[in-house]
């Protein structure tokens, strides 16, 4: 995940692309430990709400509840499967470094893990999300071209002043994304993957809005990064979020959008395809579950 605002290089220590190396024997038990104990928590709620490509990943690459990975090992068995690697950063890093990453396949993980008392919340994206979460999607041939795409894409948004819109391409699909199949909804996204409370709450909990994928309505709705979203967006098939994604002319959609209102978090538009309409209970109760993302 990127952040803006950031001003300067890289923080000491960090290669000018800001990657840095992991660490990995310097990881403590107690962290190996936080780690078996999450993907130990997801492993029980995944099954049934997670996409086959999703578990597919998880599988090929190995992901064990044994321990932090060892990036180098991850990327070795991931670029073997679609070319990408998982390179270690410090954390949040800016906007065109992140892109740039991504549109060279190459996903920035934070290297460091959540004290075992957050293991339901953290502000940064620790390495629990970043590897957990996003890298198993990765293995699945047509959702890694996206992601590379939308690296591309955000070098494009850049370059026109609309980062704000893309922003949330990225994060009602590869953070908390949900997928339509003949079984019913499933998750991809990995905000909500690496999440046991919001895991359950996506697919189950009467509150938010389940609405069928439009791009444009996506990039035109804000989201909230404290607590659990009040609107999910379901894409058909990844294929057709890779498609829409490759297919669109940005310029004339920016045009649009920058002449175009946000939607309200809670709106249900008239051609909205809607899975479900929510009572949005969570949220005027005062939600405060929050999510890492
Ligand atoms: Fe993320």
């Amino acid at each position: 995940m990127s952040a803006g605002g950031f001003s300067g290089g890289p923080p000491e220590g960090a290669a000018a692309d800001w990657t840095i190396p992991q660490g990995w024997s310097a990881y403590t038990a107690q962290e190996h430990a936080t780690w078996v104990t999450l993907y130990e928590r997801q492993a029980e709620v995944l099954p049934g709400r997670a996409c086959e490509a999703f578990l597919k990943g998880l599988h090929a690459l190995d992901l064990h509840g044994e321990g932090i990975p060892d990036f180098e090992q991850l990327s070795d068995k991931l670029e073997r499967l679609t070319g990408w690697r998982v390179v270690a950063v410090p954390g949040l890093v800016p906007d065109e470094v992140f892109f740039d990453h991504l549109a060279h396949r190459r996903f920035p993980a934070g290297n460091f893990i959540r004290r075992a008392d957050q293991l339901d919340y953290l502000q940064e994206p620790d390495v629990f999300h970043d590897v957990f979460g996003h890298v198993p999607m990765l293995t699945d041939p047509v959702f890694a071209d996206y992601m590379q795409a939308y690296g591309k894409g955000g070098q494009r948004a850049m370059s026109m002043g609309r980062l704000r819109n893309l922003a949330r391409l990225y994060w009602y699909t590869v953070e908390f994304g949900l997928l339509g199949t003949p079984e019913g909804l499933r998750i991809y996204g990995a905000g909500i993957v690496s999440s046991r409370t919001e895991s359950v709450f996506c697919l189950e909990d009467p509150s938010p809005n389940r609405i069928g994928f439009d791009l444009e309505r996506v990039m035109r709705t804000p989201y909230r990064i404290d607590d659990f979203q009040q609107v999910y967006f379901v894409v058909p098939s990844l294929d057709h979020l890779l498609e829409v994604t490759v297919s669109t002319d940005f310029a004339p959609l920016y045009d649009r959008l920058a002449g175009a209102s946000d939607i309200p978090i809670t709106a249900v538009q008239p051609d909205d395809r809607v899975f479900t309409r929510g009572t949005q209970a969570y949220a005027k109760a005062g939600g405060r579950l929050a999510t890492a993302a």
